[in-house]
């Protein structure tokens, strides 16, 4: 939650105490050069060891409560059968509202069997944002194309709308007419929207695409795996929710869903992932590929131990200090930067805070990734790792032209119940002194670039080596951190 100081500020506060930690070391400024050319500029492809505050993602590196950890001590170790399973199936029951649910190994799992099952090539999947491994998925497994129909707003980095994640409902008729619902296999809603910057929906959106879905009679997917975040800005953003708690609000949001998939790995903190439904037609057409992909139905590719503790995450994501706290932490980051003029993007969402690199670095056209080089400047300049979500994230097209990426972002992730308020402000002073000096910083041009995926394992290097130019204003300036 945040908590209002005697000065009328608001600050963060952290509702657990730390009773396990582990050690993080601050490179010098030569090291990190160094790392991040080892790095091919890419951060994916960067060393623990090298890194101080490790934001690429939120994605499995969630701190785990003692509850989470006692759970993992009594697990039923059974191929077929499990209790631990029927344990995971009652939390799914009791917090989601679903009565069948398989595990799978991870997010996108869930997206390869949907995708399997149900888009075939020359279907259009609508969706409020895609996600890259849905993208993937949609496109690759299922053959078919993925369609944005996300509203106007949404790619206005600066912004006052509180719902910049709502699906365009008349463009989603408009589509429907287009295309004819035999070819639409589903309609996909993400809570939130990652690539648009952990920006949440309404309920009264997801409400009026539901009865569009209905009308058409189109099946509505839900990607969960944000579920927390989207229901906790709800309640703080919707009139009519603010009474309302984050487990009443999740129900509901689950409610209007006729498919709904997670990745564990950020809500309920754990290495997995889960599809669920109250068809037991879809049901029933998802479940003989299970055993095929993943593993037997009572774990689903997951070990027992990251079962029980996703039943217990289950429970604990409704919780609003929980579904809150990366939540008020974005709020004070992203607020503080743009009282002093940075480009982050608003209004704070629910994921990570965003740096906006069209704007923080327009001297770097598209073709030479903005959002790549400046995260690879940050971490250069402060030993942070951030994840360019900007073109190096998209794919080429099949004549192979670069497709370029709507938004150009740099996202600091915050993981759950793992940063303090000073490694925050530590972030924010090194972001701001890299906005003093960003035009040292100059375009990426891909030396390894992998067919699929390649912002994962690609290798770049740094036009006119700007990195080194960067490296050396900071150490004269700031000495070796
Ligand atoms: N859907 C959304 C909205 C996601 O954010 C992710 C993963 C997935 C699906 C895929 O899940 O990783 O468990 O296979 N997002 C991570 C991230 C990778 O860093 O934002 P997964």
């Amino acid at each position: 939650m945040s908590i209002k100081l005697s000065n009328g500020k608001e600050i963060p506060i952290e509702m657990h105490k730390t009773r396990m930690i582990q050690k993080i070391t601050l490179q010098p400024v030569e090291r990190r050069l160094k790392a991040m050319e080892e790095a091919g500029y890419n951060t994916f492809q960067l060393k623990t060891k090298d890194i101080f505050l490790d934001m690429l993602t939120d994605s499995g590196v969630n701190a785990m409560s003692d509850n989470q950890f006692a759970a993992m001590m009594t697990v039923d170790d059974a191929y077929a059968g499990s209790m631990t399973f029927y344990d995971f199936a009652d939390s799914v029951k009791d917090v989601l509202g679903y009565k069948h649910v398989m595990n799978v190994h991870q997010g996108r799992a869930a997206e390869h069997l949907i995708s399997k099952v149900f888009a075939k090539q020359g279907d259009v999947v609508p969706t409020n944002y895609h996600f890259t491994t849905t993208k993937v998925h949609i496109e690759v497994t299922g053959g078919a194309t993925c369609l944005e129909i996300y509203a106007d707003e949404a790619l206005k980095t600066a912004s006052t709308h509180p719902f910049k994640g709502n699906m365009d409902p008349q463009k989603l008729k408009n589509t429907i007419k287009k295309y004819g619902k035999a070819k639409i296999p589903f309609v996909r809603m993400e809570a939130t929207t990652n690539l648009l910057g952990g920006q949440p929906f309404s309920m009264k959106n997801l409400k009026e695409i539901k009865a569009i879905c209905v009308e058409h009679r189109i099946p509505l997917v839900l990607d969960g795996s944000l579920i927390c975040e989207n229901a906790y800005l709800i309640r703080q953003r919707e009139k009519g929710y603010e009474n309302k708690t984050v487990a009443e609000i999740v129900k509901e949001m689950c409610s209007l869903a006729d498919i709904f998939y997670m990745s564990g790995r950020k809500n309920t903190c754990v290495r997995g992932g889960c599809i669920a439904t109250n068809n037991k037609k879809y049901f029933g057409m998802i479940s003989p590929w299970l055993p095929v992909y993943e593993g037997f139905y009572t774990y689903g590719g997951m070990s027992q131990r990251e079962v029980a503790a996703m039943a217990v995450g289950m429970r604990e994501m409704v919780d609003p200090d929980v579904a809150g706290c990366s939540v008020e932490q974005i709020k004070y980051f992203v607020n503080k930067l743009c009282e002093t003029g940075i480009p982050a993007l608003t209004p704070p969402g629910g994921l990570a805070c965003h740096l906006d690199a069209k704007k923080f670095v327009p001297q770097i056209p598209q073709s030479e990734y903005p959002a790549g080089a400046l995260t690879a400047a940050l971490y250069i300049t402060s030993g942070i790792r951030a994840m360019e979500r900007g073109t190096i994230s998209m794919e080429r097209d099949k004549d192979g032209k670069e497709v370029y990426a709507d938004l150009e972002l740099s996202r600091l992730a915050l993981p759950r119940r793992v940063y303090s308020i000073s490694h925050i402000e530590y972030a924010i002073d090194r972001i701001q002194w890299l906005y003093k000096h960003r035009d040292l910083i100059k375009g990426l041009k891909f030396v390894e670039e992998p067919p699929v995926l390649r912002f994962f394992i690609g290798k770049l290097e740094a036009i006119n080596n700007w990195g080194q130019d960067l490296a050396e204003v900071f150490k004269k300036e700031m000495g070796d951190h």
